[in-house]
């Protein structure tokens, strides 16, 4: 069997092809690319017993990403991220199905690591020296770091905003960083000019049609790891939609190879209040989004007021019944305490975004009783500290402690 069955690159809006064993950016109708495979050919030879004896990261489906060559693939061990029960705060919002895929013990310390394990591995299959990308601060980190490791040079630019970590995760990779003041969009303005001034490698969310097969890894290990049953509702906090639109694909190529059966999982776009473009669109039942003018939201990752791929995403979510819900800061805030609280979970405000969305869903009767429901925790909550408030009594040696009274914890 071969490495990878990648056969082509197509454009999902005016359907050109590509070859991908070139150095591919936007289609020339300006949508995104999206990467196909020899499916039918692997239809006949792969199966899922074949994952079994694999290590436990994402290259385990190497048959269905990108890379051709294994010895092109660059790698700190991303994926394979568990599956977790969440019982208690699944009780507490009338779910009794309730699982979070916790990506927050993943390389880089959140999902972004995925889309830049096999971006920058395609990257270094294709020649690429050196890369540029705009940022909310997540993915920034995670291409800079797997750039470093491929010997590829990075330029990044990220808002002052951006959680300050990925900061230093830039930083301490070698990364040309810049702060801009201003939006991820703003952002995206400058390594335009960048791209141009200098030929660089456009690494911009879904400009270069390679992070979406990492992102999709997601879904291919869900349906693993619910032994190819699929479950009803999968809730994903979206900001450029990358992961949601690679889940989608990953779940319809596993239809096609016939791994799974039955119905899709509904798939649900969660995004904040003060940047919610997705909602809009599928409130008004439209098919692309519009510029969310003055967005603004603590769940940094999801603050995107324009997706290059909201088509995508708008297109998945109508394809799977799913739905779309805006989530105010506040109330993810005290969810993301709660579930720390309650589960020993501490996840990411875009994280907590999800929990309040299937909460909200459950109480409207969308998600209905004993369906099987998961979260998507998108990265580590102590990627940012600046979330929980916290006063600690500062004590003298010899002073005495008061006994726990905290109601949360005792539930
Ligand atoms: C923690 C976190 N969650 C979710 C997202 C949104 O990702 P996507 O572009 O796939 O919608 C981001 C993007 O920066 C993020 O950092
Ligand atoms: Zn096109």
């Amino acid at each position: 069997m071969k490495f990878s069955y990648v056969s082509h690159l197509h454009c999902p809006k005016c359907n050109q092809k590509y070859d991908a064993r070139e150095k591919q950016q936007l289609c020339e109708c300006g949508s995104p690319l999206l990467v196909a495979y020899h499916l039918d050919e692997l239809k006949k030879e792969f199966t899922p017993e074949l994952l079994t004896k694999r290590e436990a990261n994402l290259w385990r489906y190497h048959e269905i990403l990108p890379v051709e060559h294994e010895e092109n693939v660059v790698s700190l061990g991303e994926g394979m991220t568990p599956l977790i029960a969440m019982p208690r705060i699944g009780e507490d919002m009338s779910i009794s199905n309730l699982y979070m895929k916790d990506e927050g013990i993943i390389p880089s310390g959140s999902f972004k690591a995925r889309g830049a394990a096999v971006g920058v591995s395609k990257a270094k299959e294709l020649g690429i020296e050196e890369l540029a990308m705009p940022t909310n601060g997540n993915a920034g980190a995670s291409w800079a770091l797997y750039a470093a490791r491929a010997g590829i040079k990075s330029s990044i630019v990220m808002p002052v905003n951006a959680p300050k970590i990925t900061r230093n995760e830039c930083a301490v990779s070698g990364s040309n960083l810049y702060l801009v003041n201003g939006l991820i969009s703003d952002a995206g303005k400058i390594i335009g000019q960048a791209v141009n001034d200098f030929s660089l490698y456009d690494a911009s969310t879904l400009k270069e049609p390679y992070r979406i097969e990492g992102k999709k890894t997601m879904g291919l290990e869900i349906a693993e790891q619910l032994n190819w049953e699929m479950p009803d509702v999968i809730l994903y906090p979206t900001g450029g939609g990358v992961g949601l639109i690679g889940i989608y694909k990953a779940l319809t190529e596993l239809q096609y190879l016939g791994w799974i059966n039955g119905r899709l999982p509904r798939l649900v776009a969660v995004q904040a209040a003060g940047c919610a473009p997705i909602v809009k669109a599928w409130e008004e039942g439209k098919s692309v989004s519009e510029f969310w003018p003055d967005s603004s939201t603590i769940a940094f990752g999801i603050n995107v007021p324009k997706a290059l791929g909201d088509f995508l995403v708008l297109d998945a979510i109508y394809k799977t019944e799913g739905c779309a819900i805006a989530i105010e800061d506040q109330s993810l805030l005290a969810e993301q305490q709660k579930i720390a609280a309650i589960e020993g979970a501490f996840i990411c405000p875009e994280g907590a975004s999800t929990f309040v969305a299937a909460r909200q869903l459950r109480e409207k009767g969308w998600i209905k009783d004993g369906e099987k429901v998961i979260t998507l925790n998108t990265g580590a909550g102590i990627k940012y500290p600046d979330t929980v408030q916290v006063e600690v009594p500062i004590l003298q040696p010899g002073d005495r402690i008061r006994k726990n009274t905290n109601s949360l914890s005792k539930k």
